[in-house]
């Protein structure tokens, strides 16, 4: 059996947990970490292979805040529907078939409506979706509506919607797959496996951007799980990101009607409040929220520096990280990871809007081309 050797950086190599054989034959998580899972790779498995996303390091973007520390990017943008929703989704709709399920539902932002609708499509039942009229990001949109989910569109927020989800629960054959639904948090902890076996460490910081608060719960279920069978020899430290404008842990109070740039966590009331909070206070983390332009600064700065796109909810964190390193919160040499949890392509409104510049028109012509080019 071969080995990958990794560049590290700082240190010479480290090698892959994973064989070249389960890499070269990836066939998703559950298959992967079965053993950690609910449900079984033995069970009838609902998968597009998701998982095993790159974990970029980010030294340009280190170097462009002035950080003295080690940044890797954990791109979760490059799962079958471009979030890291798929790894909760396939779990949860794997199991919702296995009940005899015909239906899923789900209230969302726009990511969650997109892996469900993918992977109900998978598994040949219905889907349908409710989302807040006129908050989604057009890319989230067109997936839902062309994997075949009936689109709710209520004019109203998320929170309102998930209100709704909460009462279809309750109908025989539905199966409500928001991250209320245990499973969907049990799938998206396998993020926070794939990271320390890429490492071959926990990181020092794990930052997250935060709206239900599903994520953050499920990414500290996985350190701890991993750390409790000592395949890690810490547990980091979870620094969360709020939009100023729908920051309900960081304000200690639901917002009525939150607002930002990021509609991914435009949200008022999390669902997961109260996983947020364990994750915060055991694993003696941080909670802040950053202003839309924050957001927007670090959204292009990562693009232009290591040419990440990611969408604008995946930047809150590196908003956040600019910040932390302005006021010297974070040791130098420290292991940074942050979740960079959709890809920019979903939402290519704000990144047209914001990109600062439209092509340059000209005629056909090489002379043109040079002039334009500056030489
Ligand atoms: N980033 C992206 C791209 C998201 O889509 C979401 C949540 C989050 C971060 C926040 O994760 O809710 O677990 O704290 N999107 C949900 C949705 C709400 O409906 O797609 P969280």
């Amino acid at each position: 059996m071969k080995l990958h050797p990794v560049d590290t950086g700082s240190e010479t190599l480290r090698l892959m947990n994973n064989s070249d054989q389960s890499i070269l034959s990836w066939k998703g998580i559950i298959h992967q970490y079965s053993r950690y899972l609910p449900v079984k790779s033995e069970d009838a498995v609902i998968s597009l292979n998701e998982g095993n996303t790159p974990l970029i390091r980010a030294d340009n973007f280190a170097k462009s805040i002035g950080g003295d520390f080690e940044i890797w990017l954990k791109f979760e943008g490059l799962n079958p529907t471009c979030s890291f929703k798929d790894r909760g989704m396939t779990v949860a709709v794997s199991a919702a078939v296995q009940k005899g399920a015909e239906t899923v539902v789900c209230a969302s932002t726009g990511n969650t409506s997109a892996s469900a609708a993918a992977y109900a499509a998978r598994a040949g039942i219905s889907c349908t979706v409710i989302l807040p009229h006129g908050k989604i990001a057009q890319g989230k949109l067109a997936q839902a509506l062309m994997y075949g989910a009936t689109v709710i569109a209520v004019e109203g927020n998320f929170d309102q919607a998930l209100q709704i989800v909460r009462e279809l629960g309750s109908i025989d054959k539905v199966e409500v797959v928001n991250s209320i639904n245990p499973l969907r948090i049990e799938g998206q902890k396998t993020a926070a496996f794939e990271i320390c076996d890429t490492l071959q460490r926990a990181p020092d910081y794990h930052f997250l951007p935060v709206g239900n608060a599903g994520n953050i719960t499920a990414y500290w279920r996985g350190f701890k799980d991993y750390f409790s069978i000592q395949k890690t020899d810490r547990l980091p430290a979870m620094f969360g990101f709020q939009a100023a404008g729908a920051a309900p842990i960081v304000n200690g109070e639901p917002v009525a009607n939150p607002e930002t740039v990021a509609t991914a966590i435009r949200i008022g009331n999390p669902a997961s409040w109260q996983g947020a909070n364990t994750a915060l206070q055991e694993s003696k983390g941080f909670i802040d929220k950053v202003e839309d332009e924050e957001i927007i600064h670090a959204y292009k700065l990562v693009a232009k520096t290591e040419g990440l796109f990611v969408e604008p909810a995946s930047a809150a964190p590196l908003a956040g990280l600019i910040r932390c390193a302005k006021e010297n919160r974070i040791p130098s040499g420290s292991v940074i990871t942050a979740s960079m949890t959709g890809h920019g392509l979903k939402d290519p409104d704000t990144a047209i809007n914001n990109a600062g510049f439209s092509p340059i028109v000209i005629k056909p012509e090489l002379d043109e081309v040079l002039k334009t080019m500056g030489l």
